[in-house]
Parts: C-alpha cells; structure tokens; sequence
C-alpha cells in the first residue's frame, strides 16, 4: 500500500508507540483488503464499549493506551456504541455495582481518548451524522447499514479496535465499500407483499440477510412508503442475520437514483421473490414464550418518530402486573422527548426510557429476565445467543404490545 510520508513517519514512530501500532493495524487490514492507499474520514463510531460483550481484556487494553505518553486523542468526531447500562440510571435497571464500576471505568477511558460517551447505535440521530457520500468509520452493524444505505455515506463494517485506531489516526483504508464499484446492487429482492409495521420490515430484511453471500449488496423492489424507522430496523436485521453492510431500495435511497445501472453487471446475479409467508417464517423462527418479562422497545436506539409512536399506545393505559417495559433510546433523543412530554407519559403508564444501554448489550441474563418481547429482529436474533439461551424472545409489532398493558 502507498502510504504518504507523514504516514510513514506515524508508523515509524514518530508520534508515539500506540499511533505507530494503530496505523499498523489499518495498514494490515488494507493489505489484506487490497486497498493502495489510506484516506481521511469525517467521522467515527467505536464498539466494543459494553462490559458485558469487551470484558476485562478490553478495559486493560484500553486504559493501558489512555496512560500512555506521548497521550493520544481522536482526530475526528468519535462516538461509543451502547454500554451495558444507563450511565446515569444504572441501580434503577438492576445492575450490579461491579459490573457498574467496570463499565463506567470502560466508557471513562474511551472517553480520555477522544470518543464521546453518547453511547449509542443510532449516532445518526444523535449528533454524529455523516453528508452523503462522506467517508466514516463506523462499526456497530445497523449503524453501517443505515449511513452506507439511507444517508448514501461510505463506511465498511469495521470492529470495534479498527475503528478505534481510525478515530486515532484520521484515516481508514480505502477498500470495500469506499469504492463506487463495490456499491452496485447484486441481488434483486422482489417484494410481493405489503409489509404492514416496523416488524415486517425487520423480519423482511432477516429473511432477506440469511440469503445474501458475503458482502452481496440487495436492492429491494416494490416497497412504497418505508419509513427512515422501518429501513432502520430492516437494515439492522440484515446486517445481524448476514452481515450486509449496504442495500438499496428502488425509489427511496439516494445512491439508486444517480446510477443508470442499479447492478454491478447490469443486471441481478440472482433474484429473490419474498411473499408474505416467508415473513411469517420469520415471526415463526424469531418467537417462542407466550408470556413475557419485559417488553423491550428501541433496536436500534428509538428515534423521536418511535417513542411518540410508544407514547401514543401507552397513553391512558397501564403495563400490566409482573411485566416490565423499557425502551432504549440515546441521551440526545431522550433529552429531546423529555422536552415534548412523551417520557411522562410513557413513565405514567409504568414504562420507563433509558439510554447509553440495549436490551442485547445489557446483562440482562443475570436481571432475572426470563423472557423479552421485541419488535426488532435484531434484538430477537441476539437475545438468546448473548444469553446463551437463558432468555427467550417473542417478535412482536409495537402495536400488538397491548396485550402487555391494560
Ligand atoms: Fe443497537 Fe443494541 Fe440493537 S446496540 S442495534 S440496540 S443490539
């Protein structure tokens, strides 16, 4: 890979010994993906910030660099993915004091490093937006999925110590989904059916995810009327069942609209038809209890459009006895529903708003949760497999989440 000569100066060690091995990192990674040269982003989203899923390994990781000389700091706007609890509201979730005292020491040390304590998965919503067409490191999954395919920003999918090291260092290399001819569709996704709720859409792009190969990019034709939500929560589910970091849908992301050819070969390598019983496939998969413990809103982190949605089913009404429901959100939109009255309302009913946190990357196991109600496929898919199936979960429209109020 060329590197220019400031680059190699940091990789020499000119700049300290945790530049020189973050820029190493970036380099090998372009190496391995071909890419001949390195270039600067605007942005960008670090994982790898719950306890529950970094453990111990990553605090000493990170606490070692924000002690080391000369001290390091991001060079672009950097922002924590979810932690495993609200930073603020930690004893009001049930969260053990030493799981609390290592996950603030987590985000306290990110934090000396130049990546902001938002903590959340909706960055997008929450002051770290990226322009059209602007390169970003980001790597919580439906945070890629969302700015590569709605905003039509360039990201690939990076971990969380790559985008660490491109926070640090400004630069990611330039592969991948960086590159025009990377972004065409491969797989045309012919929708025969009208998704009814956010859901459906999770579940249409779960199904659609399990059937894409590695870095196959779909472009899903004869949906009208999606909502900025609904591509967020179909996004998320793809990007959980088959790690798709971009797609297109005809008429509504931007990146189809300038192109005369939608297909990387002018036409579909394969095309997919999705009729409504394979989203009922979907909900079959994806549910098992019929009671549950919690109903938990806001994979990824709830817009403003969503909790005015859950405020307006829980207005009036109560959540019912031995069932608790939280909904997940980041502190910038929570501020912001706090400020047009939702949160009380939602508070009224029994319900109750956190941020920083998700219902995947909190302990939730060791909370006496049983089992969740969600209307995200994302969240269904994870729950058992981080809980290593102490927790079940029920795929459910946010609507239907009446039957656990009265
Ligand atoms: Fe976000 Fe947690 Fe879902 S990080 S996308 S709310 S699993």
């Amino acid at each position: 890979m060329f590197l220019s000569k400031d680059e190699e100066r940091i990789l020499n060690g000119a700049e300290g010994a945790v530049l020189a091995r973050a820029i190493k990192l970036l380099v090998t990674l372009g190496d391995l993906g071909g890419a001949e040269k390195l270039v600067s982003i605007g942005r960008a989203q670090v994982a790898g910030v719950s306890y529950k899923t970094s453990g111990d390994a990553t605090l000493e990781l990170l606490e070692s660099l924000v002690e080391s000389v000369p001290c390091v700091k991001a060079k672009v706007l950097a922002t924590q993915n979810p932690a495993g609890m609200d930073l603020k509201r930690w004893k009001e979730m049930g969260i053990t004091p030493s799981f609390a005292e290592k996950q603030l020491r987590i985000c306290r040390a990110y934090e000396a490093l130049g990546v902001e304590s938002y903590c959340t998965c909706t960055p997008y919503l929450s002051g770290n937006c990226p322009l059209p067409g602007e390169v970003v490191g980001f790597s919580e999954s439906s945070a890629v999925a969302y700015v590569n395919s709605v905003i039509g920003a360039k990201t690939n999918r990076h971990g969380g110590l790559d985008a660490l090291s491109a926070a640090l260092v400004g630069k990611v290399p330039a592969m991948g989904f960086l590159l025009d001819e990377n972004r065409k569709g491969d797989l045309k996704v012919k929708v025969n059916f009208k998704p009814r709720n956010e859901s459906d859409y999770a579940a249409l792009g779960y199904y659609v995810g399990k059937r894409v190969k590695t870095e196959e990019v779909p472009v899903y034709e004869g949906i009208k009327g999606i909502s900025p939500s609904q591509l967020k929560l179909m996004g998320a589910a793809s990007a959980a069942s088959g790690s798709v970091a971009l797609f297109h849908v005809l008429g509504v992301t931007p990146e189809v609209r300038r192109w005369k050819t939608i297909y990387k070969e002018d036409k579909p390598a394969e095309t997919l038809e999705v009729e409504e019983r394979e989203i009922k496939s979907v909900y079959d998969e994806l549910s098992s209890p019929e009671d549950v413990d919690l109903v938990a809103i806001g994979c990824p982190h709830c817009s403003i459009e969503e909790i005015r949605e859950v405020a307006s089913l829980l207005q009036g009404r109560k959540v019912r006895g031995g069932t608790q429901f939280w909904i997940f959100t980041s502190p910038q939109v929570y501020d912001s529903a706090e400020r047009k009255g939702y949160n009380k309302v939602i508070r009224m009913a029994g319900a109750d708003v956190f941020t920083h946190t998700c219902m995947v990357v909190m302990p939730i196991e060791e909370m006496e949760i049983k089992s969740v109600a969600v209307n995200s496929a994302k969240a269904a898919f994870y729950i058992p497999r981080t809980t290593q199936n102490k927790c079940r979960v029920r795929l459910t429209p946010l609507k239907e989440m009446k039957a656990f109020l009265k």
